[in-house]
């Protein structure tokens, strides 16, 4: 069984409440927060996102996911706390080094949060090697980050067993997410590469069956 977290980037305004409630009702195990700063990544969604973990916080128990695609993490660390997120996760891509790393994830822990990494497509799973034994959770990126609705990046799917491997080798108990375009006619080849939380929005989103799609993703 896998968990799915929805992305709620694309969901409009006038339809955010009804959606938060329908997609509670179908299951999903948490709501997937996309923080994009206009640095990090092109588009800027921090307000938008602020607003929604609003609502969810006042009208659902589900836990929120937040994934930081921001260049001044602390900043939005120190934001999103205030939701009480069930875990916030940076990008490797957006610190200087190991230390800076290292620092970020003491501090969001010492705030009674997960913590979890993102790498992008092109990034190599080396590259999250120290870090590992600190973290909850890895989300490999299999899309470029910055929008949603983007196809899959089928290389990527390879790179969720490569990181499978490595911590199966290793004995690390982490969670892997995988983000981005993934769908049900893809979900099971992301499911057999490794990941046990799948990230989904349009895919479950653009659906007129939340339950149907959440339930068949989870199987
Ligand atoms: C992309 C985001 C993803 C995206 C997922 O930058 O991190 O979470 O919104 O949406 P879909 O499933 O439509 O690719
Ligand atoms: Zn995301």
């Amino acid at each position: 069984m896998v968990e799915i977290s929805t992305s709620i980037l694309t969901v409009s305004k006038d339809q955010i409440v009804k959606t938060i409630y329908n997609l509670e009702v179908a299951k999903t195990n948490y709501f997937h927060i996309d923080v994009m700063d206009g640095k990090f990544v092109e588009n800027f969604t921090n307000e938008v996102m602020e607003e929604y973990c609003g609502y969810i916080k006042s009208i659902s128990n589900i836990p929120l996911d937040v994934h930081l695609m921001v260049k001044n993490i602390k900043k939005y660390i120190d934001i999103y706390l205030n939701y009480e997120p069930n875990i916030i996760t940076f990008h490797i891509e957006a610190v200087k080094n190991k230390e800076e790393a290292l620092e970020l994830i003491k501090y969001i822990k010492s705030n009674n949060c997960k913590v979890g990494i993102a790498i992008n497509p092109k990034t190599k799973i080396s590259k999250l090697h120290d870090v590992l034994d600190y973290i909850h959770m890895v989300t490999v990126m299999t899309v470029e980050p910055g929008k949603g609705g983007q196809n899959i990046i089928k290389e990527a799917i390879q790179k969720i067993k490569e990181l499978k491997d490595y911590i199966d080798a290793n004995n690390i108990d982490i969670d892997i997410s995988a983000d981005g375009g993934i769908k049900l006619e893809n979900v099971e080849d992301v499911k057999s590469a490794g990941a046990n939380i799948i990230v989904s929005g349009s895919g479950i989103i653009n659906s007129n069956k939340y339950e149907d799609v959440i339930s068949k993703m989870k199987i």
